[in-house]
């Protein structure tokens, strides 16, 4: 399967999120081979969208020469789209929102009603792409954090995509909390493994990469200093 990963970390290789979506990645390849490809987006050149509909006109190009023709041709040859990234306000950091916007040129403005909403009619047949979303945060609780988030990509991908979301993510990048993050990851990568195999992941092991790895007062009070890590 071609992969390609969005990283939307401005942390790069040091994102805590990206500890999460390596685990899965290796858990897809020990299923199978897999052709893997990873974009840190906070190093591309990528204009904002300036809502000037010119893609529309023009054949389907964007006014801007940047580094969206590229990315752009590279999720047209996908077969998953993976985006990871760290929760900021609620919703994704802005590179990854401005790539996002810039996906424009993919879809016309003709919209078609499915079910009770509209939907923007593809340019391309997008039927082969499946769409991944790995999220990590910063605060303990998953419930009242991601819905934002979680709701939007569920909206811009309505069919076929799936979402992991990780709360008390900085504890991947803290040696000190391997106690619980390298059996979490394991689960992961278990994760990785049924997706690479059926396309699904078992709700149960969802909801478990989704809880906390440690009690949610006792996060609260390592992050504000109160209490230490246990070694
Ligand atoms: C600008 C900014 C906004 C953030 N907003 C949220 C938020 O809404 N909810 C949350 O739980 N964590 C929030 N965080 C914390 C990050 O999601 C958290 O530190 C995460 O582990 C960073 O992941 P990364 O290392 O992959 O970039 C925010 C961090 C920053 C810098």
């Amino acid at each position: 399967m071609k992969i390609l990963v969005l990283n939307g970390s401005p942390k790069r290789d040091k994102s805590d999120t990206m500890h999460i979506t390596r685990a899965f990645l290796e858990g897809m390849r020990e299923a199978a081979q897999q052709d893997i490809h990873i974009i840190d987006v906070i190093d591309r050149h990528i204009e904002y969208c300036t809502g000037c509909f010119a893609c529309k006109r023009n054949g389907g190009a964007c006014v801007h020469d940047d580094d969206m023709r590229g990315i752009l041709e590279e999720i047209l040859g996908c077969d998953l789209l993976l985006f990871s990234f760290p929760l900021y306000c609620y919703g994704m950091p802005a590179p990854l929102k401005a790539l996002l916007d810039r996906t424009m040129p993919l879809s016309s403005l003709a919209m078609r009603k499915v079910g009770d909403r509209y939907e923007h009619v593809g340019q391309a047949d997008f039927s082969h792409l499946r769409y991944l979303m790995i999220c990590g945060c910063g605060f303990p609780n998953s419930r009242r954090n991601f819905e934002p988030a979680v709701m939007q990509f569920r909206l811009c991908f309505p069919r076929d995509h799936t979402i992991l979301t990780v709360p008390e993510s900085p504890m991947f990048s803290a040696p000190e909390a391997a106690a619980v993050t390298v059996p979490r990851l394991e689960r992961v990568r278990q994760a990785g493994r049924q997706y690479a195999d059926s396309g699904e992941i078992d709700a149960a092991l969802l909801a478990e990469i989704g809880s906390p790895m440690i009690p949610e007062e006792q996060y609260a009070a390592i992050v504000n200093g109160t209490v230490q890590p246990e070694a």
